[in-house]
């Protein structure tokens, strides 16, 4: 027997009792007759001691042990007379009374501690390093948790979990695919799934009428602190369900994990924003509502006063920064730095700060009365010693910048708390996007999505406005998941791959199968797909997707660990009928 308990379990109750624990060396000290050895398993730490004058051999051969060895040690349980309260054993020790090396290891290559020495490279290369220090393990436990009480929750409302393929054909979720060459079929490839999209669909043909699967889906984009090329969803699809059914049932769901998993209780539903209230009050279709600040439009009473800037600008808007008027010159620069930004995009910053005193100031007081300043204050309902800080472009630019900067404003004003968790809905997207590009339109979210019936008769003189019974579920400013009402009538189908501009020829080309089926009798239904790595990784409190997934990928999609993507070799490459970009 390798263990009669693990490094986490030990107390008081157990005193005088002869153990065996297992485990890895996490740190020794000598001190003076001592060596104490703290062993650490996946369940906790227990502290070893050797004695030297009772047991000199032992305590020697203890002293040559190095970090992170793995060690067996027999011994008594023992009331420390040192207790560590950090520590759930550290009421105990353990007074060893033999020890057997199982493993020795190398030194690694930086600190196995919460708070480690080692740049996210290193510790991606020695994953299985990393993975041993304790916030890695919690977030996995974590992960672990919110699968476990996922299939709970949706086993009891009569969920089916159904697999679905991985090597398919592309699917219409607007990324890129990662591709399969297929040595059996020359010339010819699968694609990855980026999403189970069309065979969670036809799973509603076939009848099952209640899907999920905790699955994973590949997208080549750009990444980004939430984007992996390969991440998981929890993918759902219900039949004879519409937009309501779907909302209730996942509203249900996220009560659950959070009931569940971080024992918080959310009275009432979660609220609900539409995607233009959205726009005009935060900026972005994932607005974090765990505080307010938010975005006022001031081009009315702002345009026509001979100030170009504001003069030609669609859209003038801004936040009201509460008890920030006596911000420094140096500060408000700094702002002015952070929007200019070229991923935020803005031109500059005009701010008025409405002193305590009742006083304003602004840069631009040459260009406006002083009560046209006051009427802006107003729109903002600013209390003296607020600060307004105001943008000027295109609406959606500048909305999406005044958004940013929001974002920005909460950090350094620390807005919000740790354990503080503001669900919403945001619905009534819009059906289409336009590409300036490409200069024609794309689904917003893919050419399944119903539009809103009222909006059916604008599909031939006004697409862009045509709203879709699409929504997403947000938490915290992340888009936590998105799903949508499906079309499951050819008729319409077809109308909206012509919107598209889709001939028959490319519609039945892609996606043939499906219309096809939806021939044979399609329920209505409707579904939704939550992205799994964001979800754990808001729980968590983590900034980035990467640290609730035990094998992440850099952001150049590389797996540094067993270095991936790799080279194939000519032989593999004639095989499979490809010449490689790289033989020129
Ligand atoms: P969508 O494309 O919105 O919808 O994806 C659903 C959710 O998946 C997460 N997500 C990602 N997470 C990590 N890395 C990525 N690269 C990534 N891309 C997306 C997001 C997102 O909200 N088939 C539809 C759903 C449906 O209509 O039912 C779909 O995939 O959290």
């Amino acid at each position: 027997m390798y263990r009669t308990h693990t490094c986490g379990e030990l107390s008081l109750q157990n005193i005088d009792q002869e153990v065996t624990l297992s485990g890895w060396v996490q740190r020794s000290r000598d001190l003076g007759g001592m060596t104490f050895i703290d062993l650490r398993d996946r369940y906790g730490i227990t502290q070893l001691v050797f004695d030297l004058e009772t047991n000199s051999s032992l305590c020697m051969e203890a002293r040559k042990l190095g970090r992170e060895f793995v060690i067996q040690v027999t011994g008594i349980v023992r009331e420390r007379s040192n207790k560590n309260p950090r520590l759930a054993t550290g009421s105990i020790e353990i007074e060893a009374r033999s020890l057997k090396v199982l493993n020795a290891s190398a030194l690694p290559p930086f600190t196995i501690e919460d708070e480690t020495d080692g740049g996210e490279e290193l510790r991606m290369k020695f994953r299985y390093l990393d993975l041993r220090r304790n916030p890695m393990r919690k977030n996995l436990e974590l992960r672990h948790r919110m699968a476990s009480e996922t299939r709970n929750y949706l086993d009891s409302k009569g969920f089916l979990e159904i697999e679905t393929p991985v090597m398919i054909k592309s699917t219409p979720e607007g990324a890129r695919d990662f591709v399969v060459p297929s040595r059996m079929n020359p010339g010819e490839f699968y694609a990855l799934p980026q999403s189970p999209q069309i065979f969670k669909q036809l799973l509603m043909v076939a009848g099952y009428d209640r899907y999920f699967q905790i699955v994973k889906c590949f997208r080549d984009e750009d990444l980004r602190a939430d984007r992996q090329p390969e991440f998981t969803q929890i993918d759902c699809e219900m039949s004879f369900a519409g937009q309501e059914d779907v909302l209730e049932t996942f509203e249900g769901l996220a009560k659950h994990l959070f009931n569940e998993v971080k024992g918080l209780t959310f009275e009432g539903p979660f609220p609900r924003l539409s995607f233009d209230e959205a726009m005009n009050r935060y900026g972005t279709d994932k607005p974090d509502i765990r505080f307010r600040m938010e975005l006022v439009e001031i081009t009315g009473v702002a345009k026509g006063h001979n100030f170009p800037v504001f003069d030609n600008a669609q859209y003038i808007g801004g936040i009201c920064a509460e008890n920030c008027a006596s911000w420094s010159r140096k500060q408000i620069d700094w702002l002015t730095e952070f929007v200019k930004k070229p991923q935020i995009g803005a031109r500059g910053l005009v701010y008025v700060k409405y002193n305590d005193d009742g006083t304003v100031k602004s840069p631009v007081d040459k260009f406006y009365d002083e009560n046209i300043v006051r009427k802006w204050l107003e729109s903002f309902d600013a209390r003296p010693g607020d600060l307004l800080l105001i943008l000027a472009g295109d609406r959606i630019a500048t909305q999406e910048a005044l958004s940013e900067l929001r974002l920005e404003m909460s950090r350094q004003l620390g807005l919000t708390g740790e354990d503080d968790y503001a669900p919403l809905w945001v619905i009534d997207f819009p059906l289409f996007e336009w590409d300036e590009e490409t200069g024609r339109l794309y689904a917003k979210h893919h050419p399944f999505t119903s539009p809103r019936r009222e909006d059916i008769s604008l599909l031939d003189t006004d697409p862009i406005n045509v709203r879709a019974n699409a929504y997403d579920m947000v938490i915290n400013g992340v888009e936590i998941g998105g799903g949508s009402v499906r079309i499951h009538d050819e008729k319409l189908q077809k109308k909206m791959f012509d919107t598209l501009g889709f001939t028959e020829d490319q519609a039945r080309k892609q996606f043939g199968f499906l219309m096809d089926a939806f021939r044979y009798g399609a329920p209505p239904h409707a579904g939704v797909a939550f992205g799994f790595d964001r979800w754990v990784a808001v729980f968590a409190g983590c900034g980035t997707i990467r640290d609730v997934i035990a094998f992440p990928k850099n952001n150049s999609g590389r797996d540094l660990m067993i270095d991936s993507p790799s080279t194939l070799s000519p032989e593999q490459l004639k095989e499979l009928g490809i010449r490689s970009g790289n033989d020129g």
